[in-house]
């Protein structure tokens, strides 16, 4: 049986990255959505813009979502970030904390992209010192996603086989990003359908999906994860065939670029909670 992540009884688990033009709509209309997600480090200067998300936080469960804790990195998690996460985490009462498997920080410089790992026993004691550093220092579960890479290395072993033995080794859950394994099985030529099968339900505490471009780079296409589009049809396969083996999970659509209307995010939300009923059904049947 179907379990749901929230306090109020739900027949589908969606929500939408929370957005500046989006706000007054979400807060007069209140429509039929279960969280939303923001970039915790856009909220590190403590404005009064969290006092505005402490007042939707009300209304919607919110998510914070990582993208500078650089996880990855072999000098560490910086203590600033993580002590302006812990003030925001004390602040919101987050239903989800997460950040990538990728890395940002070296020395005193910090690149505002998510860089790949290398998938080898080095990154990964690297990278299970730092999500363990971190969930014992915020004092909860935090969740890792796969991210989006444009270079793989030499002899490494599968991404999905790094992920889960961090989850394992350090309790944390997984953020399971649906369109960044289509574009990456696209860009490096593997099978998304198999990547998917390695995981149980238990240890993927949410899921995203987004648009994404695809370039012509010298005669080779290249896509890139751009958040800047809809959910392209191969990718809501991908995600129906992700809900029939782990049932539903909560599942945010990401776009971050030329943000659309809310209706357009709210049409996504609704297909994503139509495939998550018919995949319940099928459970059900
Ligand atoms: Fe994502």
């Amino acid at each position: 049986m179907h379990t749901s992540t929230f306090k109020r009884p739900v027949t589908s688990e969606v929500g939408i990255g929370l957005r500046k033009p989006h706000y007054r709509a979400l807060s007069e209309n209140n429509p039929d959505i279960q969280f939303l997600e923001v970039h915790s480090e856009n909220y590190f200067g403590f404005g009064p813009e969290v006092d505005l998300l402490q007042a939707i936080g009300k209304q919607y469960p919110i998510s914070l979502h990582g993208v500078g804790l650089s996880l990855g990195s072999a000098e560490g998690i910086q203590s600033a970030h993580l002590e302006s996460l812990k003030r925001l985490v004390d602040l919101i009462n987050p239903l989800f904390v997460s950040d990538h498997a990728s890395w940002s920080l070296t020395g005193n410089a910090h690149l505002n992209d998510l860089l790949p790992l290398p998938y080898n026993e080095e990154s990964l004691k690297v990278i299970c010192d730092n999500v363990a550093q971190t969930q014992d220092f915020l004092g909860r579960q935090i969740l890792l996603e796969n991210p989006s890479t444009y270079m793989a290395f030499k002899d490494d072993m599968p991404e999905y086989e790094f992920m889960l033995q961090v989850a394992e080794k350090t309790k944390c859950k997984i953020l399971l990003d649906v369109n960044n394994i289509y574009v990456n099985s696209k860009n490096y030529n593997f099978d998304p359908y198999n990547y998917i099968k390695q995981f149980t339900a238990n240890i993927i505490g949410e899921i995203h999906l987004a648009g994404h471009s695809v370039n012509n780079i010298d005669g080779q296409e290249i896509r890139i994860d751009t958040h800047d589009n809809l959910v392209v049809s191969d990718v809501w396969d991908l995600y129906k065939f992700t809900m029939q083996t782990l049932g539903i999970i909560p599942t945010l659509i990401e776009w971050d670029q030329n943000i659309p209307e809310l209706e357009v995010l709210l049409g996504e939300t609704k297909k994503a909670a139509r495939i998550q009923t018919e995949s319940l059904q099928k459970y059900a049947a």
